[in-house]
């Protein structure tokens, strides 16, 4: 048990991983600015300085490319204690950044943060950056609905594992296996020299994430290439959730500023969403999973990612009734919802990173729905066990469901927003 005021403790991190303007995941880890991540710290950061709230997304928008592809990481400045750093991404932009895109929460931050503008009557002051970021957000939608729907399914096919934001996953386990990792060559890891490599990835899957980096950058990032060509391409049940929700947030935005033009465009996404996502619906273990775009083959495992239906506002009372089924089960085994992989999976392991830990913001999301459905007892259980995680543990990147213990780095930024966030009611 931590002692002390938890909200000061959380705005402490808060403070101390900005680096003026964008906040670092973790100082030792994490050095950078990353997309998601940035996301999840506004909402922090909204519950004592809304200013700085925005600023953080505003910041990651200026990283923005000229085709609307918002950059995973923005290496603001370099630091030698990450790997893969900028050299090995190659991107030739200025700031200098990533290749890969990370799961869309931004616009669905930003319509809260407008409503707790308006709610706190300072509508006025805001409008203008809404204004300003609106058309971002927009043309970054676009481009997933360009270079990461190229079929127009409905979906988001991630190129990469670390643009699920899921790393290592056992998801990615099938469709990573044809990369050929034979010209990786020698490289050094940072991660495993921060963290126990008991939780990490291990040296096979860093080897794809690589060779996907190199393939990537051998196209000049080209994400009309990359979209046709890429070894890795796998409909990812999280990313096409959180996508579906952002839209509906966007389109909400769009409302707001009057803009129907755009409303509709996204409101076309929406329905092409809800009218294809259902090819990750799979019948045998009765749960949304990913689906490998190349094979065809829907991955099978029962993930955290697979009760995102709610927040994605997907309604369908066979499915709903078998999720829920399923959470039950998993909620049965385990003292804290929602572990990132099913405990009765055989590869269940409690502090491997995405193959059972439990992370703050994937239950903030699950929450949220699961409240916006109705579904209040469920919903509580979450918010109850995240919470409660924190309480006892401090704010860790991510928590064992059996026991709590910590995973991954410590004073971690969207857990700790993630408190503040949900103790305030966000
Ligand atoms: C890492 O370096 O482990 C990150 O997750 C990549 O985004």
């Amino acid at each position: 048990m931590i002692s002390g005021d938890l909200d000061e403790a959380a705005r402490s991190i808060l403070r101390a991983n900005d680096r003026g303007g964008y906040t670092v995941p973790n100082g030792r880890v994490y050095p950078f600015q990353w997309n998601w991540d940035s996301a999840f710290v506004a909402l922090g950061f909204d519950t004592f300085d809304r200013d700085r709230a925005w600023t953080e997304i505003e910041t990651l928008f200026n990283a923005q490319w000229d085709d609307g592809f918002l950059p995973h990481i923005v290496f603001w400045k370099d630091d030698p204690g990450y790997f893969p750093g900028p050299v090995v991404w190659g991107t030739d932009k200025q700031p200098v950044t990533s290749g890969i895109t990370q799961p869309p929460v931004a616009a669905t931050s930003i319509r809260k943060l407008w409503e707790s503008a308006k709610a706190a009557g300072e509508a006025e002051a805001y409008r203008h950056r809404l204004d300003a970021l609106f058309p971002k957000l927009l043309a970054w939608h676009r481009w997933f609905a360009t270079y990461r729907d190229p079929d127009q399914r409905g979906v988001v096919v991630a190129t990469h594992p670390w643009e699920t934001g899921r790393d290592n996953s056992p998801e990615w386990d099938a469709p990573g296996e044809p990369i050929d990792v034979s010209g990786v060559g020698d490289y050094v890891r940072r991660d495993t020299s921060h963290l126990d490599s008991k939780m990490r990835p291990t040296k096979l899957e860093y080897d794809r994430y690589l060779a996907l980096v190199q393939f990537g950058r051998s196209t000049g990032w080209d994400h009309a290439r990359i979209a046709a060509e890429n070894p890795f391409r796998v409909a990812d049940v999280g990313m096409s959730m959180i996508l579906l929700r952002a839209n509906r947030d966007l389109a909400a935005l769009a409302d707001e500023l009057r803009n129907p033009d755009a409303a509709a465009e996204i409101r076309g996404w929406v329905a092409r969403a809800e009218q294809g996502i259902g090819w990750l619906w799979n019948d045998e273990v009765g749960a949304w999973c990913s689906r490998d775009l190349l094979t065809g083959r829907s991955s099978g495992f029962i993930t955290s990612a697979s009760f995102l239906s709610f927040y994605a506002g997907l309604h369908d009372a066979e499915r709903d009734v078998a999720t829920l089924a399923n959470f039950d089960r998993i909620a049965g085994m385990v003292e804290f919802v929602m572990p990132s992989l099913d405990p009765a999976d055989p590869g269940f392991q409690m502090i491997r990173y995405w193959r059972g830990p439990v992370w703050a913001v994937v239950n903030y999301m699950i929450g949220t729905g699961l409240a916006e459905f109705g579904d209040e007892g469920r919903a509580g259980r979450v918010r109850a066990d995240t919470l409660e995680l924190m309480r006892r543990n401090g704010f860790y990147e991510a928590y064992s469901p059996i026991d709590g213990t910590g995973s991954g780095g410590d004073d971690f930024s969207w857990t700790a927003a993630i408190w503040l966030a949900w103790s305030k009611g966000h």
